[in-house]
């Protein structure tokens, strides 16, 4: 059992920390947020992940898993401090904002009272490693102390962190201290994972690069998904022909409405940024992001070639979140949709089964009038009277409507299916006008 220190419990955080006291261990989750510890502290979940909130009781009974505000008490006799803060987008040209990192880094340093193996989980630019070091090594508040600095990315898809966590392809460690890097390899042998060895810049690539591959199999298909649709082939199919092939891979090839949430976004453009300030030009990354912003305004093109204008047409939207089993809004392509649609003139019918709340908020953060908004409770009261509905998000709720009701109640029977859910001819004799994303329609 080693005592283990959290910083942040937004996604990463949380569930390392639960994952680790489900191993055994005795873990402290910090975050500075006050609000976010006394909910915690109550038993409640800030975000909706499955298994979390029964994984993080059962822990807290055990009296495995705490949550403070209080670095000092967190830090207090840990052999590992684990980083894990948000990196949102900062303010020029993509790059990451690295504030809350070094904050983090910053705090460390002031309590730091024995050696540790400080180890960052977070998404941080090549070379933060060396800074998470100065940071550390410049304001330690006893400078006899020693401690050593080991990246450790994450590979976590939110809706699968648990199970992602426990059952990873690979654990990376990137370190100049092997001793250091062979403990926290150490942290995770129950897990029976390969484990990479490396230095950290490569460590902290080797999370971008990975990110930046899956979001260009995603702009990829989305690309093939548009010729298909000119040339009259079927990219759900030319998907999975593709994927038998071992090189390939099936996995990341669903054309629709390309990625959202908070990382591909967020670290394609913090690669692209790295890459360009040095003096690089990444045409790719470039086109995969682009081609990610073009499939969202795709699918409003293709509700207007139907309908002609959009004025005071009501359009049915299921799914709110960025993708399935979240209720994370991140960069959700729901909202350029929404946004786009309802500044045409058309009114909204939304329903997500559990995004209602936090895509409230992310709307008025982002400015859509919430006036032209209607939030239903499910897929059937969106239908009512719609002269359209797009399918935004793949929730497995939404693959088995009952599409006679669902067209019996609509004023005009639209489908838009931005996900590819279902079967174009069998939506078309059900009497659709459907349109899918690259299925010849
Ligand atoms: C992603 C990576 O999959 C994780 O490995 C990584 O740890 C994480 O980012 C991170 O950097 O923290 P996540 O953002 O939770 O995880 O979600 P994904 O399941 O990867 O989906 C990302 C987006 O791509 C979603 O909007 C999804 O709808 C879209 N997507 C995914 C497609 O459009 N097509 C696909 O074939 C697959």
């Amino acid at each position: 059992m080693s005592k283990i220190c959290v910083i942040g419990t937004g996604y990463v955080g949380l569930v390392t920390g639960t994952c680790f006291a489900d191993m055994g261990n005795d873990v402290t989750c910090v975050d500075i947020v006050e609000e976010k510890i006394a909910r915690l502290k109550r038993g409640e979940v800030p975000i909706y992940e499955p298994g979390l909130a029964e994984m993080i009781a059962r822990n807290v009974r055990a009296g495995r898993l705490h949550f403070t505000t209080s670095y000092r008490e967190g830090l207090a006799d840990s052999e590992f401090i684990f980083i894990a803060v948000n990196t949102p987008t900062g303010s020029t040209q993509g790059s990451a904002d690295m504030r809350y990192v070094e904050m983090a880094a910053r705090m460390i340093a002031e309590e730091l009272d024995h050696y540790a193996v400080i180890i960052n989980k977070s998404t941080v630019p090549v070379g933060s490693g060396d800074v998470v070091t100065r940071i550390i090594r410049t304001h330690l508040a006893r400078p006899d102390v020693s401690f050593a600095v080991v990246s450790n990315p994450e590979f976590l898809r939110e809706g699968a962190a648990i199970q992602d966590f426990l059952n990873p392809d690979r654990v990376v460690l990137g370190s100049s201290d092997m001793e250091a890097a062979h403990r926290v390899a150490a942290l995770y042998l129950p897990l029976r994972a390969p484990i990479i060895m490396t230095d950290i810049y490569t460590a902290e690539m080797i999370k971008y690069a990975s990110n930046a591959f899956l979001a260009t199999k995603i702009s990829f298909i989305n690309e093939i998904a548009q010729i298909c649709e000119r040339l009259g082939a079927d990219v759900k199919e030319v998907a999975v022909g593709m994927g038998y092939d071992k090189r390939i891979g099936r996995a990341f090839l669903d054309a629709g409405l390309g990625y959202g949430g908070s990382c591909f976004p967020k670290d394609v453009r913090a690669l692209a940024h790295m890459a360009d300030e040095a003096g690089l030009h990444p045409q790719l990354l470039h086109a995969v992001m682009e081609i990610n912003q073009d499939q969202r305004r795709l699918v409003v093109d293709k509700l207007v070639s139907i309908l002609g204008s959009l004025r005071n047409a009501t359009i049915g939207i299921l799914g709110l979140a960025f993708k399935a089993n979240t209720d994370d809004m991140r960069e959700a392509p729901s909202l350029d949709i929404i946004r786009w649609v309802t500044g045409q003139g058309a009114l909204v019918r939304a329903y997500d089964p559990v995004a209602r709340e936090t895509a409230r908020q992310a709307m008025e953060r982002e400015g859509i009038r919430l006036d032209l908004v209607t939030f239903c409770s499910n897929a059937y009261e969106v239908a009512e009277q719609a002269d359209a509905i797009i399918i935004v998000t793949d929730w497995n709720e939404f693959k088995s409507l009952d599409m006679v009701q669902i067209r019996n109640l609509m004023r005009r029977p639209v489908l838009i299916d931005g996900r590819n859910i279902y079967e174009p001819r069998e939506m078309v004799s059900l009497g659709f006008t459907y349109r899918g994303i690259g299925r010849g329609t």
